[in-house]
């Protein structure tokens, strides 16, 4: 069995894409994966149950096709278990290419070095959207926590005291592809302005990594809220992940935002000591809520 990490977007979705840092961590587990000869390329998704074929029109099934290509190989099943909820904004499609390609590399007897697993993992993400940062398949494979930049990698962070955030689902599902979509769109439309915004979130994201290896937490919150009005002000945002926002920040958290892609998803919140009733908050409202320790 091969395993693989998802991820939490601290400060800088969307901006990442065009260039500027993302500040991440991992979150564990993500996903699980194990291989075994087949006939084609087959996939089985535990809690799901469905199992999806490479040439079967699905993303995942186009996915399979990917890894394929990418160790040469075609006729091998895989069975996973993926430990976060589907396209949540945790980084499950990459955690399930992270773990999928170790435990196909593993059958195979191929060597894998990281830059081999990220590449692999980069032609499984492109089939969920075009245009990865490459955020979300690096902290699958690598862990941590640490500065993001595309074509740089992940800087880990200097020092990073214990971190805990509570992630709160909203039930909505938005699609990446649709999303970064919406992003472009405003890029294209207004440039100067949109790049204004980018180029400020890179700010918050160089304040916030240096609020975290202080263990700033207060710092961290506020750096998060700005992060989530200028997310907002990208429409990446809805009414429910505002609701979500709102009734952290009423409970206690520090600061609270979106996390992944928006258009739904999940959302985090740093508590601190308010950390139950941050959950209790969320969960009154009707959304799945835990506490979760980052960076692993
Ligand atoms: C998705 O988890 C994060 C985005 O910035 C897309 C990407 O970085 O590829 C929205």
């Amino acid at each position: 069995m091969t395993s693989a990490h998802g991820k939490v977007i601290l400060l800088g979705e969307h901006s990442v894409v065009y260039g500027r840092p993302a500040l991440a961590a991992a979150i564990s587990p993500g996903a699980e994966a194990a291989a075994r000869d087949g006939d084609g390329a087959s996939l089985t998704v535990a809690p799901w149950s469905t199992t999806f074929r490479a040439g079967d029109g699905s993303d995942l099934g186009r996915a399979l096709d990917a890894l394929a290509g990418s160790f040469a190989t075609s006729d091998f099943h895989l069975d996973a278990t993926l430990h976060l909820p589907g396209g949540g904004g945790l980084g499950s499609s990459a955690a399930l290419g992270v773990a999928c390609a170790r435990a196909l590399a593993e059958l195979r007897g191929l060597a894998l070095d990281d830059a081999r697993l990220l590449d692999a993992a980069l032609a499984w993400e492109r089939v969920f959207h075009g245009t990865p940062s490459g955020v979300d398949h690096t902290l699958a494979a690598l862990g941590g926590i640490g500065v993001f930049v595309k074509g740089e990698g992940l800087r880990p962070l200097r020092a990073c005291p214990r971190l805990r955030l509570c992630i709160g689902d909203t039930g909505e599902r938005g699609s990446t592809k649709e999303m970064v979509g919406a992003v472009a769109a405003a890029y294209a439309r207004r440039p100067e302005a949109t790049a204004k915004t980018f180029d400020a979130v890179a700010s918050l994201v160089r304040n916030g990594a240096l609020a975290v290896e202080a263990g700033d937490l207060r710092g961290l919150g506020e750096l998060m809220n700005l992060n989530q009005a200028l997310l907002a002000s990208l429409m990446v945002s809805t009414e429910r992940i505002e609701d979500l926002c709102r009734a952290a920040r009423a409970a206690g958290a520090n600061g609270a935002k979106l996390t992944g892609a928006g258009g739904g998803g999940c959302v985090i919140a740093v508590a601190g000591e308010r950390e139950a009733e941050v959950l209790a908050a969320w969960r009154a409202l009707g959304a799945k809520a835990v506490a979760v320790e980052v960076g692993a």
